[in-house]
């Protein structure tokens, strides 16, 4: 059958609020690349009916989804089956449902965020130092990827500072790890500063102290927006080398959940530029 009398392939993300996700736009270009034809839609989803949506999706032919705040360790908890990955972020932001019914949940995001500083901005984590700021959610996922990549020392800072140590612990079989407030940061240097928490939806930046960038350091945001977020540009007023916000790890984990889906990675730079032209 040629690719056009196929049933459209049914995708979607799902979150809360959803409605002005990048997700679909993303999904449409990687389909674009391949003359792939799918559809991809938003599902706003009632913070009490994640489960129900899920079905209904499922019913209604959907092949695979996207999950988004705040329902990663709800669809973590709703999987038959989890990635390994999936298990070591204890959240997931990928389905994809089997013939049988069954569920299978993947995680993309701490893959997006390592894809995106090694290929698209060329940085060797090995042998670098590496800060993490935030022990939430969105951390948890990128510790085991960044810390594959073989850095010095990874320290996570916190604010609440026994969340910091017990992921420290946790994840202390994988490299060289430390945990701390942000108060104990004071004389300390990092190749790699990653903010992943959520001060910046606040507009707020973590109390860090001045001289944390070593020479030639990137800070990186997980968070993106249509200017700098405050910490980027808290980090530049403080003498950093480079900046770059989160939108490609959004298009670098899209990337991952199409390849999962589709089995095609597709290309992401062109895909990059042109969400951050607007389109
Ligand atoms: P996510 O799943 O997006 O990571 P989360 O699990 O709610 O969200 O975690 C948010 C993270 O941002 C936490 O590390 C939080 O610090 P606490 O553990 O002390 O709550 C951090 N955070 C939020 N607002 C912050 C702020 N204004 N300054 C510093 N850290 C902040």
């Amino acid at each position: 059958m040629a690719e056009k009398e196929k049933p459209l392939a049914r995708y979607a993300v799902m979150g809360n609020p959803v409605a002005h996700s990048k997700s679909p736009v993303i999904h449409k270009q990687f389909a674009h690349q391949f003359g792939h034809h799918l559809e991809y839609t938003v599902i706003e989803t009632p913070l009490d009916g994640f489960t129900q949506a899920v079905e209904q999706f499922r019913a209604s032919g959907g092949k695979g989804m996207n999950i988004t705040v705040p329902f990663k360790l709800e669809a973590y908890k709703l999987a038959d089956h989890l990635s390994d990955r999936a298990k070591l972020a204890g959240a997931v932001n990928t389905f994809w449902f089997e013939s049988d019914g069954a569920i299978f949940g993947d995680n993309t995001d701490g893959a997006g965020l390592v894809h995106d500083l090694t290929k698209n901005l060329g940085i060797h984590l090995k042998d670098k130092k590496i800060l993490v700021l935030g022990a939430g959610g969105a951390v948890r996922g990128a510790l085991s990827p960044l810390l594959k990549q073989h850095p010095a020392l990874l320290v996570i800072a916190n604010r609440t500072i026994s969340k910091a140590k017990h992921l420290a612990r946790e994840f202390v079989h994988f490299g060289k790890l430390e945990a701390c407030g942000f108060d104990e940061l004071t004389g300390k240097h990092f190749d790699v500063v990653i903010n992943g928490t959520s001060a910046s939806l606040k507009g707020e930046v973590p109390p860090l102290p001045v001289n944390l960038f070593a020479k030639d350091a990137i800070a990186y945001d997980m968070m993106y927006g249509d200017k700098l977020t405050p910490f980027l540009e808290w980090a530049e007023l403080h003498g950093v080398a480079r900046v770059a916000d989160g939108l490609g790890m959004l298009v670098e984990q899209a990337a991952e959940s199409y390849f999962i889906w589709q089995g095609v990675r597709p290309e992401t730079k062109h895909v990059i530029a042109a969400l951050r032209k607007g389109g």
